[in-house]
């Protein structure tokens, strides 16, 4: 298995290009099973997660064809024939939003098999809310050996539906379903994150009629068939936030380019109530400057749904709290189990104790070097950060969780003048 080795220490000065979005891409993905016409989506990341939904959108006979364009790194997806509406085990577990593909074959193809994806380290994350959505909509759904077997006999129907809380993949789902459904749906209490409405918008270009985008009430008449289209993926916002941290946690200036700060402005406030400062200029650069050798203040924090403070940004923030002046506490309200990195934070010297859903952080003068190991995606990149600033060596373990979402993250800090390598290991079952 691959490992990242910091050298911390270094401040950070350059400038690092914001890649787009993970978690629009592979909505956006899932959506050109919708149609038998090419979806060409540009400012496509190339992550492993988009590399586990391609290899399963291949399952299905779909042609999946990347390349690095005028418009920069792109695939387009040609879902000409569905020859497949199989989704094994295999692939569905090595991404959990794969799940997804339900919906869009059942809207296609009227049947799917689609395995449950199973628990996950950040919490149990099950799927009762996308299958009650689903049925709302006429889906026939069994249940067996681990495997969703779905039909809709009568074709996918309107339906009202009221999620008793927010969850993103769940109105993601029930959308991707609802545009070729016979009549109106309504989703309340729908998700707003960026991402659903870079979703519900390509869909539009297809030509599906969507109303209420970027509200928690999106309604839906369905339409008999969509069309292919051109989509820029948007910004990845938690990738940007990352960064940002990154740079306030390292001191020096980074200048953030082709991202949306307008997308993390709960970040932005919390950072700057800490003492770091941050300019937004008219062409988008966001800017984070920091003197490191002031020390920044701790600032309590809470994760909510958008437009509040992304629960996929809580580690990163909580690493830079490790070195603020007083204690901060930081509650997580998404997921119940999303506090695996404060261990590690703390194998490097870090002040944290976790209890019922809370972590308290007391800012200590400075981080050692240590192995660590990565528990998630977001997590690595919390030991990374932790890494730019801890005395000595870090070696983050389990780099797969990063590569998931991260891309070329050792060349984009190393550019700023970070010390970050990648060892290479043996290839190893994840
Ligand atoms: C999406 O996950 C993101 N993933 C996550 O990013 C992100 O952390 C999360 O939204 C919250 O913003 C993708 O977009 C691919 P939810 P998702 O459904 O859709 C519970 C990353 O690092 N729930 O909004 O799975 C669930 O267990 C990832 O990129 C049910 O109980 O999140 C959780 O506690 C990690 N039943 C809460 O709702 C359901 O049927 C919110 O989950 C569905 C969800």
């Amino acid at each position: 298995m691959d490992s990242i080795v910091i050298h911390g220490g270094n401040r950070l000065n350059g400038s690092i290009p914001v890649s787009g979005a993970k978690n629009s891409a592979i909505k956006l993905m899932a959506a050109s099973i919708l149609t038998s016409e090419p979806i060409r989506l540009t400012n496509m990341p190339r992550l492993a997660d988009t590399r586990f939904l391609g290899a399963l959108l291949r399952e299905f006979g779909i042609e999946v064809t990347e390349s690095d364009g005028a418009d920069g790194q792109q695939t387009v997806f040609d879902a000409r024939e569905i020859k497949s509406t199989f989704a094994p085990y295999d692939l569905v577990r090595q991404m959990r939003a794969s799940f997804n593909v339900l919906g869009p074959l059942l809207a296609r193809t009227g049947e799917a098999k689609v395995s449950l994806p199973g628990g996950c380290t950040i919490g149990a994350r099950p799927v009762d809310l996308h299958l009650m959505a689903l049925e709302a909509m006429g889906a026939k759904i069994e249940l067996d050996e681990g495997y969703v077997t779905a039909s809709v006999p009568n074709g996918l129907q309107g339906a009202e539906i009221e999620f008793p809380f927010v969850s993103v993949g769940a109105t993601e789902h029930a959308l991707l379903a609802a545009v070729m459904a016979n009549g109106t749906t309504v989703l309340k209490r729908a998700a707003r994150e960026p991402e659903i409405g870079d979703l519900a918008r390509c869909l539009i270009s297809m030509g599906a009629k969507i109303e209420g985008l970027d509200t928690d009430e999106l309604v839906i008449t369905g339409v008999t068939s969509l069309k292919g289209t051109d989509w820029s993926v948007i910004p990845d916002r938690i990738e940007m936030g990352s960064y940002a941290v990154a740079a306030a946690m390292a001191g020096g200036e980074v200048r953030l380019t082709k991202g949306r700060g307008d997308l993390i402005v709960a970040l932005t406030e919390l950072m700057r109530q800490a003492g770091v400062e941050i300019v937004e200029e008219a062409n988008g650069d966001y800017i984070v400057r920091r003197d490191p050798t002031l020390r920044l203040k701790a600032v309590n924090a809470t994760t909510e749904i958008y437009p509040g403070f992304a629960t996929d940004l809580q580690a990163q923030f909580m690493t830079l709290m490790t070195l603020a002046e007083g204690e901060s506490v930081i509650q997580e309200k998404i997921f119940e189990n999303r506090f695996m990195h404060a261990p590690e934070l703390m194998r490097l010297g870090a002040d944290i104790t976790v209890a019922n859903g809370e972590a308290r952080v007391r800012g200590v003068e400075s981080l050692r070097g240590a192995p660590v190991m990565a528990t998630d995606l977001r997590a690595s990149m919390s030991l990374v950060i932790a890494g730019l600033v801890a005395e000595g060596e870090t070696t983050v373990g389990r780099v797969y969780h990063l590569d998931r979402g991260f891309e070329r993250m050792e060349e984009k800090l190393g550019a700023c003048g970070a010390d970050v390598r990648r060892v290479k290991g043996e290839a190893q079952e994840h």
